[in-house]
């Protein structure tokens, strides 16, 4: 599916010896998907388009962004709801530029540094160091645990915090035999995979699946078990 926020890998070699022209690049990507990884938390995909847009032009990157003005900020996502999410973003953008001193890339690529900012946690910091840097980290939102819960066959709730906590390591077991297996020039397949999971848990693999048209329902052990509509443990009969 086609997302503005959604772009070819870039390769680094190709940026040999210019290492500033690679980082800004680099930096813009992150921050597009930083952006849109907040405005898709509590909304769907074909609202956050035209926001995702408008928002980049007034603001293509997190300097721009830093500058603002905070009531502008707010205005620009009238409409979205939950106003916090843009006072996050802000925020976090003010922070990352009073950190990096200058670097053309202000978002680090490490889920664990992006986790120091503010309003960004374990979820956004993997989307950000997977799809923008090719990084082999996890992602884990309610429509990734339903798919993992799923074919894995754990019928697990994801709101209870200790099944959260093993859904996040089999997330990050799966994202790193991914990246072990996916060899050299291919590395952004941790980003690619994590998208893929997400879509295919808001598109198909939803709270009522529809099995039929899931390109992995032959692995799925819940529907093999006959409990894919099940996302707690029931005895396979
Ligand atoms: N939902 C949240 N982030 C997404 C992404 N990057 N691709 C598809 N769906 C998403």
């Amino acid at each position: 599916r086609s997302m503005p926020w959604r772009k070819k890998w870039i390769n680094p070699k190709e940026f040999d010896g210019r290492e500033e022209v690679l980082g800004s690049v680099l930096g813009k990507r992150a921050y597009e998907v930083w952006v849109s990884e907040v405005m898709l938390q509590q909304t769907r995909v074909s609202t956050v388009i035209p926001y995702f847009n408008t928002w980049i032009s007034k603001w293509p990157t997190v300097q721009d962004l830093a500058n603002a003005n905070h009531d502008d900020v707010l205005a620009a996502w009238k409409g979205l709801g939950y106003y916090s999410r843009a006072t996050r973003l802000h925020e976090g953008a003010k922070a990352m530029i009073a950190k990096s001193k200058g670097s053309s890339c202000p978002l680090p690529s490490k889920a664990l540094e992006l986790q120091d900012f503010p309003g960004i946690g374990r979820y956004t910091a993997g989307a950000v160091s997977s799809i923008a840097f090719g990084e082999a980290e996890p992602v884990l939102d309610g429509n990734v645990a339903r798919v993992l819960s799923r074919q894995l066959g754990l019928y697990m709730d994801a709101k209870d915090k200790k099944a959260s906590d093993s859904l996040w390591d089999e997330a990050d077991r799966l994202i790193k035999h991914v990246s072990d297996v996916s060899g050299t020039n291919t590395s952004a397949i941790p980003g690619q995979w994590n998208q893929a999971l997400m879509e295919l848990g808001s598109t198909i693999c939803t709270p009522r699946p529809q099995c039929g048209d899931c390109p992995i329902q032959s692995t799925c052990r819940a529907y093999a078990e006959g409990q894919a509509l099940s996302d707690k443990r029931q005895a396979p009969t």
